[in-house]
């Protein structure tokens, strides 16, 4: 059980009577990993790596330290198989733009992913030729695991599927899709943005080969993420720039990259974030990403349930909360998601997203919306209280 008050202590920003569920976009930070990250600036601010003084060791021990913590946090080997990146977006353009991508090759996708995860996959085969297709879902987002035995054959290259919708919060059965894939020797990669910051990940036994992720949305600063690579392909995938920090040896005409993680971290990397990073992952470990993945199902029960109680509101996603995290998108009658978000705000000092949430695939194939809906994304310091004053403010919204 997560002890909500202690949690909230951690949370001053939560002090200003605004009810925050957005957290999908990008979760609030604590207070340890505020204290965490600013002791860099405050105390051993230097560059990493590179200097023999203390400031720089000491800089250079954290940052090794951080790195190792996320890469724990994963059940990865070890920080060889991570590389400290922005957000999940650069770890998908990384792999895309890091395989020699050959013609005959075909790409998988889904019909529920996040624009990272999908306009990248589509540069790619404009690129070089190669197909894409392009898996299709229930409009709750429920896969016939069929359509991933038809489509994957032995020319797929690689699938790319999220972990958790940001729109549906539905949770994809990401380990037989993995076990249907590697029967053809194809490796996937796994869209982590919404599946790391909730549930717990363990790369070794979901068999993944690319886990990207955000730790923006797992409590940590903003500028911090991850990629994971199995072992297997450390050595096959490219950087995505090389320069500073990335190599053992040059000379006038040839050099020599370093190994993993080095030649993925080009140049001075984000290196109070990454700390802070580290922090996040001993705050979730803490309070136990099982009870926080909990903690969300009670959550998103109490929204779903509700939302369908109220006359004029469609619901998207599964309505089992088991089978999603706590988010649950809508959209009341024909009022524009945009117009219900910003009275939500103004006169309920609540804080939704709106509109199409980087997934307009999903939104024009499964639901024609234009506009796309209304998203609230709870996490591990969100109350019942907070769900039942959401609750209340869309009703009145819907009977005005
Ligand atoms: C499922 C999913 N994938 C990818 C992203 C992109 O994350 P980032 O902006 O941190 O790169 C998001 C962000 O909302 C997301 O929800």
């Amino acid at each position: 059980m997560l002890d909500l008050n202690s949690i909230r202590n951690d949370f001053p920003i939560l002090n200003q009577g605004f009810i925050y569920l957005d957290s999908a976009a990008s979760s609030l930070t604590p207070e340890q990993v505020i204290i965490k990250e600013t002791e860099f600036y405050r105390f051993y601010r230097a560059n990493i790596e590179r200097g023999v003084h203390r400031w720089s060791q000491k800089a250079s021990e954290e940052y090794e330290k951080a790195h190792e913590l996320v890469s724990k946090f994963i059940n990865a080997s070890g920080s060889e198989n991570i590389a400290m990146l922005r957000n999940t977006t650069e770890g998908i353009n990384l792999v895309a733009n890091s395989l020699d991508w050959k013609k005959e090759d075909k790409i998988v996708t889904t019909i529920i992913e996040h624009h990272s995860n999908f306009i990248t996959w589509l540069r790619v085969c404009q690129k070089h030729g190669c197909k894409l297709n392009v898996v299709a879902s229930t409009p709750e987002g429920i896969f016939d695991l069929n359509d991933f035995e038809k489509i994957i054959d032995d020319n797929t290259r690689l699938v790319a599927i999220t972990g958790v919708s940001n729109v549906l919060g539905v949770i994809t059965p990401l380990k037989d899709i993995i076990q249907i894939a590697h029967e053809h020797g194809t490796v996937v990669l796994v869209d982590g943005a919404q599946l790391v910051p909730h549930l717990k990940t363990d790369v070794k036994s979901l068999d993944v080969d690319y886990l990207s992720f955000s730790g923006h949305k797992m409590l940590g600063p903003t500028g911090s993420g991850g990629l994971y690579i199995a072992d297997e392909l450390l050595e096959q995938t490219e950087p995505l720039c090389i320069g500073g920090g990335t190599i053992t040896n040059v000379n006038v005409d040839s050099y020599e990259l370093a190994t993993s993680p080095m030649k993925f971290e080009a140049g001075t990397p984000a290196i109070a974030q990454v700390i802070g990073l580290g922090e996040a992952c001993n705050y979730l470990n803490k309070h136990g990403i099982d009870n926080v993945a909990n903690w969300d199902h009670v959550l998103a029960k109490k929204l779903v349930e509700g939302l369908l109680e109220i006359d004029r509101v469609k619901v998207y996603g599964p309505l089992d909360p088991k089978q999603r995290v706590g988010l649950a998108t809508f959209n009341i009658g024909d009022m524009n998601p945009h117009d219900v978000a910003l009275t939500l705000d103004t006169e309920f000092n609540i804080g939704v997203r709106s509109g199409h949430h980087c997934a307009l695939p999903l939104m024009k194939e499964l639901f024609q919306l234009n506009e796309g809906n209304v998203r609230a994304s709870t996490y591990l310091y969100n109350t019942k209280t907070e769900i039942d004053t959401l609750l209340m403010a869309v009703e009145k919204i819907a009977n005005q």
